[in-house]
């Protein structure tokens, strides 16, 4: 059975368009992206669902309050039929009514080994805390900040002559393979959560 993709996006897209790649080039088994949400009219990600005949949704968030908008997200994934909810540089809070309704079915890239530097400006944070290691990580969402168990990490190192551009370039390199990788795994139902650890079956 196919398993039915949604993506909520904020902006370029970029982990967006690496998993749609890997989609069409039959990387990731059996599943499809049904629908693109966005919180920003003028996301780029929208124009790149888009371009791949992906159904892209702007969802103005003015007018709600967060749970009526979050509500909102949650009706259209049950019209999409979604049974997995990706993140991909999505910038708001989920509320409980999502993270209740796809519990475990919801990952998130975060440019960090976490739990080391949460939240906004991950990159930044790094560089300016003067770490000689720096990476990624892809995690099941729950109800914290960035704090469900962890998937997939990737690590890169800090070279001298970085600056928080560079850095944060060389981050966006692994986001790439290692948001597409967990993505697989969990649609091939490789994925088991113990308690905090997530454990990939062969
Ligand atoms: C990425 O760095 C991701 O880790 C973070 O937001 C950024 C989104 O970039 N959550 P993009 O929109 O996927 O290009």
């Amino acid at each position: 059975m196919t398993v039915k993709i949604a993506v909520l996006v904020s902006g370029r897209g970029s982990n967006l368009q690496a998993i749609i790649d890997s989609i069409e080039k039959g990387y990731i088994g059996n599943a499809a992206i049904h629908v693109v949400i966005s919180n920003k009219a003028d996301a780029y990600a929208l124009k790149r669902a888009r371009n791949h005949g992906i159904n892209a949704v702007f969802l103005d968030p003015s007018g709600y309050d967060r749970a009526e908008y979050d509500r909102a997200i949650v009706s259209i994934l049950k019209q999409n039929d979604t049974s997995l909810l990706l993140l991909a540089g999505y910038f708001r809070l989920l509320g409980s009514e999502i993270i209740e309704a796809y519990r475990n079915r919801i990952l998130n890239i975060h440019p960090s080994l976490l739990p080391a530097f949460k939240g906004l400006h991950a990159q930044k944070q790094a560089f300016e805390y003067g770490v000689k290691v720096a990476g990624c990580t892809v995690h099941f969402v729950d109800e914290g900040l960035d704090s469900g168990p962890i998937i997939l990490q990737s690590c890169v190192p800090v070279i001298s002559g970085d600056t928080e551009e560079t850095l944060t370039e060389r981050i966006l390199e692994q986001e790439h393979i290692i948001y597409p990788e967990a993505v697989r795994l969990f649609v091939e139902g490789k994925l088991k959560i113990e308690g905090r650890n997530v454990v990939s079956l062969s």
